[in-house]
């Protein structure tokens, strides 16, 4: 178990950092690249804990994939030589492992057990095997498929009109993934868009797909031909650098080759909204994705509300604005956001417990929290709870507070951003 500590940074955080890959960026590009016909390859794969897992079970699945010269190179030969695993696949800490998989096992003739660590053993899975369940699949798991592990006996699916009671880009990828193998038409209908990066990348593999407001659709029996991915550098790995220049008085920050995806960019805004002094520049294209360079200078900044349809484009930037918040002038409200409580902690309780033993003032509530500012904060002992995320918004909190953070269970970071520590410290 590892322990870092953390303390104030007097001078500012200054320089240009180039953050890893995408995560859902690079899961997709793997798992589509290993579905499709031919050679692909991937470049800018975030090689975190979670899109390795993502590795493993294509490999065990039958995919033939290598690293060559810091690129990824998968040879698909199509879904239908995706081959019987010999043995359990394990996700780790993944949940978009475990629900995209799931969608493309559901049509396959074999079967196949999906378990997980002790984080997504606690996450909800009938958001998915309902709606597969509904596309005729065979798919189980404890509690009725409420939770891992989960079985799964692929074979022909159905499409579906599935209207979704959540904004989940897992839930839709999943049914999307399901749907190229079923017959008829399958459409997703959402509440909110959730991040689009399947829709727009299975069109870069050939697959047309119909996207009208909050409904996607595509046809069953389409077939995905290999493409090269260029995987843009992760706009929630960009949040805590952005929030660290946006606490540290005397900081000013560029962050090149981030995703801005509009579905991703909710983090932007709510700095806009806040008043913070930030430019987006040299704005191009990987394949269908936007990325952009930010700057971000150290401003005192004002409270906001956050709720409604920005939610799903900021869920996993939340910790980091938890924190931000406790540095801005009034009452931040962040509501709409139940879906905190399902990623890997119940992200409410994790962050207002741990903020509040630093010194925030900040109260949980039904759908999200609220929070007071400015706060000064103290040192004290916190932990990641096995949370990537958490772990890194305590490591923003050591950056401004009086005594040291020590944070317990910083391992957990290397799911999404394995050298955050060091690019913490090129700034100092
Ligand atoms: C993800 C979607 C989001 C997000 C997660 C990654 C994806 O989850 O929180 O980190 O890659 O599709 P939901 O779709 O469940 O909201």
């Amino acid at each position: 178990m590892d322990r870092v500590t953390v303390n104030k940074v007097t001078n500012g955080l200054n320089g240009t950092i180039s953050v890893p890959g995408d995560k859902s960026i690079s899961h997709r590009a793997v798992m589509f690249a290993s579905i499709a016909n031919g050679q692909s390859e991937i470049t800018g794969f975030l090689k975190g804990e979670d899109c390795l897992s993502t590795i493993s079970c294509m490999k065990q699945l039958g995919v033939t994939i290598r690293e060559e010269d810091d690129k990824i190179i998968v040879v698909g030969k199509g879904v239908k030589q995706l081959k019987e695993p010999n043995t359990i696949l394990d996700v780790g800490n993944s949940g978009t492992t475990i629900r995209l998989l799931s969608g493309i096992l559901a049509s396959l003739p074999f079967s196949s057990v999906l378990i997980g660590d002790d984080s997504i053993a606690k996450r909800p899975m009938a958001r998915v095997t309902g709606p597969l369940k509904m596309m005729n699949a065979t798919v189980d798991g404890r509690e009725n498929g409420r939770f891992t592990p989960l079985f799964i006996r692929g074979g022909q699916l159905q499409g579906v009109h599935y209207v979704s009671p959540i904004a989940s880009a897992q839930v839709k990828s999943s049914i999307l993934l399901a749907a190229l193998n079923a017959k008829g038409t399958t459409t997703v209908t959402e509440p909110h868009r959730s991040r689009d990066h399947t829709e727009r990348m299975l069109k870069t593999f050939g697959v047309s797909v119909e996207v009208d407001g909050e409904s996607v659709s595509l046809k069953g029996g389409q077939a995905l031909t290999a493409a090269n991915i260029a995987v843009p550098g992760d706009i929630s790995s960009a949040a805590f650098l952005l929030v660290a220049a946006a606490i540290v008085n005397k900081s000013e920050v560029t962050i090149t080759n981030v995703g801005i995806n509009p579905t991703r960019t909710g983090i932007l805004d709510v700095l806009e909204n806040m008043g913070a002094d930030i430019r987006i520049t040299d704005e191009r294209f990987y394949g269908e994705e936007p990325v952009a360079n930010i700057t971000i200078k150290y401003t005192q900044l004002n409270a906001t509300t956050i709720a409604g349809e920005i939610i799903p484009r900021l869920i996993d930037e939340i910790p980091a604005i938890a924190v931000l918040a406790t540095q801005a002038n009034g009452v931040t409200v962040i509501k709409d956001a139940e879906e905190l409580k399902v990623k890997e902690t119940n992200r409410i309780d994790t962050m207002v417990h741990q903020l509040k033993s630093l010194g925030a003032n900040i109260e949980a509530t039904s759908d999200g929290m609220k929070i007071i500012g400015p706060t000064p904060l103290r040192g004290g002992n916190v932990e990641s709870y096995g949370d990537h995320r958490i772990g890194m918004a305590m490591a923003l909190c050591g950056l401004i507070s009086d005594g040291d953070v020590k944070i317990e269970n910083t391992e957990a970071i290397a799911v999404s951003y394995p050298n955050f520590f060091e690019h913490l410290n090129e700034l100092k």
